[in-house]
Order: structure tokens, then C-alpha cells, then sequence
């Protein structure tokens, strides 16, 4: 659905909407190679919050004003939709958005949003929307113990009559806590006039959006400043201290929304979500967890503590001990894994599949109620069901040039300290001697083992330390 001014509340005709992200800043304050709008907020590009927060609105058009680090900004964000407009040289808030101008519809409301400011939430941008005629202009402003650093609010009374910036603010004007937070609403047409006129004569020497609000004002067109709810949601991030701060913002606000669904969590402020988390019923999530990519949990999985899972899925009833490292990982129903185990990518577990300390497994299907228990590398491996791998067998899938598989049937054990060199097969029921190296086909249903003939040297003596 489209979103519009509501008619029936101002009597007004229903506007088209366009939202233009203002982008192309170079950040110099996160002293950074990377772009301020790709540093990266719960594991997303700033900018990517803004994006996804516009596109809420389903407005007409939605454009970003980028500049600084052009190519890097446009390729992080490959899909469509979008309009891009490049802003060669950043010469202000104001000269960015008349790059934005010439293609926006005159008879348009416009958004502005800044890519600087990704916690804002749709909801408050609807309030802002819906309590602004389409004839007026308004500014999402926040009162603040601290506005350093902020553009400051003039107001006589319930009209906002200008902003000013914290370096061309007068000390009595410094002194004023309402600070402009970037967001505005204003008819498009009139803009593009404002715009027009706007000078950089000022401290920064910069072309200053925030000047086309004393513009409106003595044009007499209304200017509201409407106040945000929380400092929190509307904060801008400059440098990388305010970046910590909107990250743990962030992270409480996901963690808070996973607590509501019933998820519990030994202790909110210690796990960290960046990326997509589903969790099913009874969830429970110790200390120090990272989550990373998109990652489901079935019902009754349980985390315990240090764990990073990236993209992967966890079926029901699945338990991750302490300490492990799941990338890429899928398991079935009632797994355990851990402690200290590295789950690569193609792991596959089907139901009640245990793998246990120092055991890492990449590209491997393991089926039901197999185990690697102890210090163990399964690759490109395919393991059948009720299979035991014993201790510190190695599947050597590499010969230094190609990697090849090694295929374990049902019902197999293997005893402690095999290497399997594949490509290599080991049929239903087999047993592999400890310490054997298996290098072909091992039968099923037989005993298998490979091991040079123990000796005892008689006479043997200690070597002495010499004098
Ligand atoms: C701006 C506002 C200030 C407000 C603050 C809120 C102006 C003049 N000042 O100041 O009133 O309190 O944000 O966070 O608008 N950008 C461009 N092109 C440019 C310059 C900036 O696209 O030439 C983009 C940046 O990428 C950023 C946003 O505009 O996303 C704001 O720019 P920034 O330099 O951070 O402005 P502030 O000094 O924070
Ligand atoms: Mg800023």
C-alpha cells in the first residue's frame, strides 16, 4: 500500500510521497577507509537500516543520495528498486538533496532521512507524515542534556522558525537543547525554490539544508518541529563511539523483541544478533552468543555460552555446548554439538547426531544417531546411521591438489586413530581397527585393519643427557 498524507484529516488532496536518503558524506569523524553509510550496524551497512526503514513507507520513490566511496556504496547494495543519484562533490546537506531534486516530482511530499541515522523506526516517521498538512513543512526534533555537535531548534512557540548549526550557533543559541535530527517533511515544489536560494555563507562553508526551514518560515509557510520519542531511535552516528552505542542500542531492541516471542536469554546484554535470528518455542540462549547471517532455532534449542553460529539452521531440541564455532551448519532434531567443535560449511546433521569435542566437519552428511565424539576431521564425507567414529580419525580428503569423498555406510565403528584416505568406501557394518590407515574398499560386516607388526627392542637403554 502506498503511503499518503490522509485526506479526510486536512482536507487536503492525497500527495504521491518521495523519500530521499541523504548518503554521500564522507564521515571523516569515523577516520575510516570505509564509507560512514557501509560501517556496519548489527552486521548491515547503516545505510541498509535507512533503506529498509524507507521502503516501510512504500512510497513512491525512494532515492540515496550517495558520493563519497560511490562504487563500494552502490555494489553494497545490488538490488533494485532504488533510485541512485551520484553527489560528485559533497558540498552540504543542502547540495545533495538538489542532486536529488530535478527527478522528484514538483506535486510530491518529500522525506528526507539521512544514512547517518538508521534506528529511526517506520512508525515514527508515519506520526511525523500524518501530523504534517501536505502545504506544511515539518522537523523531527529531540531535546537533548548534551546537543553538542547538533543543529539547535529556533522556535517562537509552537513555530519553528529556523535552525542554526552548532558552528554558527550564538552561545544563548548553543544553549538551546532541541536539536534537529536530519528528518524533515516538506512539498517538493517548494523546496526546489528554497533550494535554489540557499548560499554557503556560514562557518562551514557548506550549502546547509537545514536553511530552507528559516526560508519556509518567512515565506509564512508553517514549519512544525515534532518531537521523537526517544533520543535513542533518532541518533545520528558520527564517529565510532556513537556507532557502539547505537549498536548496543540496537542489539537490546532485537534482543527485547526475541524476549517478548518467549525466547529466554541468561542475560539480554550479553549476545549479540546481526543478521536475521528465528527462534522457535523455548529457545534459550546463554551468555556470550554471537549470531551472524540468517540462523534459525527450532523449538527447545539450547546455546550455551561463547558460541558463534553464522547462517546456519538448528533443528528442535537441538543442544550446542559451550565454545563452538557453526558456519554454514544444518541440523535435524535433538543433535548436541560441543564443546569446542567447528561446524564449516555443508555440514549436515540429521536427528540425534552428537559430535563432540575438537571435532570438525565440513561438507559432510552425517545420518541418525551417529557420533564423532573426540578429535576428529570429517570432509566431504557421507556417514550413515548409528555410525560410532572413535577418536582422532582424520578423513585425509585432500591429496594436495584435489579434494575426494569418503563414504561410510550404516551401523559402522571405527576405532580411535583411523585416517581414511579417500577416495575411499567403507561398507555397512564394518569395523575399522584402531590406528589402522584405510586406503581401499573395507567389506561389510567384516573386521578391518591395517598396522605394521608390533615389536619390542631387547636390550633397548634410555638415551642419557650427555655431560
Ligand atoms: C546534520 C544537520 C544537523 C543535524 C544533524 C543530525 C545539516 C546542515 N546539519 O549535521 O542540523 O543536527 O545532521 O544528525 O543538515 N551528506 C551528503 N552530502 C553532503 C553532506 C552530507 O549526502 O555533502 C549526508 C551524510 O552522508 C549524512 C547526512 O547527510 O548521512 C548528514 O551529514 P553530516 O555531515 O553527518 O551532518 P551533521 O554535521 O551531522
Ligand atoms: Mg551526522
Amino acid at each position: 500500500m502506498r503511503y499518503h498524507a490522509r485526506s479526510s484529516k486536512h482536507g487536503l488532496p492525497d500527495l504521491g510521497l518521495s523519500v530521499i536518503i541523504l548518503a554521500a558524506g564522507q564521515g571523516t569523524r569515523m577516520r575510516s577507509d570505509l564509507p560512514k553509510v557501509l560501517q556496519p550496524l548489527a552486521g548491515r551497512p547503516l545505510l541498509g537500516h535507512v533503506i529498509d526503514t524507507a521502503e516501510q513507507l512504500a512510497a513512491d520513490d525512494i532515492c540515496v543520495v550517495y558520493g563519497h566511496g560511490g562504487e563500494a556504496v552502490l555494489s553494497s547494495f545490488p538490488n533494485g528498486g532504488l533510485r541512485w543519484v551520484l553527489q560528485a562533490e559533497q558540498l552540504g546537506t543542502g547540495h545533495a538533496m538538489q542532486q536529488a531534486m530535478p527527478n522528484t516530482p514538483a506535486e510530491n511530499r518529500v522525506l528526507v532521512l539521512f544514512g547517518d541515522v538508521p534506528l529511526l523506526m517506520a512508525p515514527t516517521l508515519r506520526r511525523l507524515l500524518d501530523a504534517t498538512p501536505n502545504d506544511e513543512v515539518a522537523v523531527l526534533t529531540v531535546d537533548l542534556d548534551d546537543p553538542t555537535g547538533y543543529g539547535r531548534i529556533l522556535r517562537n512557540g509552537d513555530t519553528v522558525t529556523g535552525i542554526v548549526e552548532q558552528k554558527d550557533a550564538s552561545s544563548e543559541e548553543q544553549a538551546i537543547r532541541e536539536i534537529n535530527t536530519g528528518v524533515m517533511v516538506c512539498p517538493a515544489g517548494r523546496l526546489k525554490d528554497w533550494l535554489e536560494r540557499i548560499d554557503n555563507d556560514n562557518a562551514q562553508g557548506e550549502y546547509y539544508l537545514t536553511d530552507a526551514v528559516a526560508m519556509a518560515a518567512s515565506d509564512g509557510v508553517a514549519v512544525k518541529g515534532i518531537k521523537a520519542d526517544s533520543w535513542v531511535e533518532v541518533m545520528g552516528i558520527n564517529d565510532k563511539k556513537q556507532l557502539a552505542e547505537a549498536e548496543r542500542a540496537l542489539q537490546a531492541r532485537l534482543v527485547e523483541e526475541h524476549m517478548t516471542n518467549g525466547v529466554g536469554f541468561a542475560d539480554p546484554a550479553r549476545v549479540d544478533i546481526r543478521g536475521t535470528l528465528t527462534c522457535g518455542k523455548d529457545v534459550f540462549i546463554d551468555v556470550n552468543a554471537v549470531f551472524e547471517g540468517i540462523v534459525t532455532l527450532g523449538d527447545g534449542v539450547r546455546i550455551e555460552s561463547n558460541n558463534l553460529i553464522r547462517d546456519s539452521q538448528l533443528g528442535a531440541g537441538t543442544l550446542v555446548h559451550s565454545n563452538c564455532h557453526i558456519e554454514g551448519a544444518t541440523t535435524g532434531e535433538g543433535c548436541e554439538i560441543g564443546p569446542f567443535a567447528r561446524m564449516r560449511p555443508g555440514a549436515m546433521l540429521a536427528n540425534n547426531v552428537k559430535i563432540g569435542n575438537f571435532v570438525e566437519v565440513k561438507n559432510s552428511v552425517i545420518a541418525d544417531g551417529s557420533k564423532v565424539n573426540h578429535l576428529t576431521y570429517i570432509g566431504d564425507t557421507k556417514i550413515g546411521t548409528g555410525v560410532n567414529v572413535g577418536a582422532g580419525t582424520i578423513t585425509c580428503n585432500y591429496d594436495g591438489a584435489n579434494k575426494h569423498k569418503t563414504t561410510i555406510g550404516n551401523d559402522v565403528f571405527i576405532g580411535s586413530g583411523v585416517n581414511l584416505v579417500a577416495p575411499v568406501e567403507i561398507g555397512d557394518g564394518a569395523t575399522i581397527g584402531a590406528g589402522s590407515t584405510i586406503t581401499k574398499a573395507a567389506p561389510a560386516d567384516q573386521l578391518t585393519l591395517e598396522r605394521s607388526k608390533q615389536v619390542t627392542i631387547k636390550g633397548w637403554k634410555k638415551p642419557v643427557k650427555k655431560a
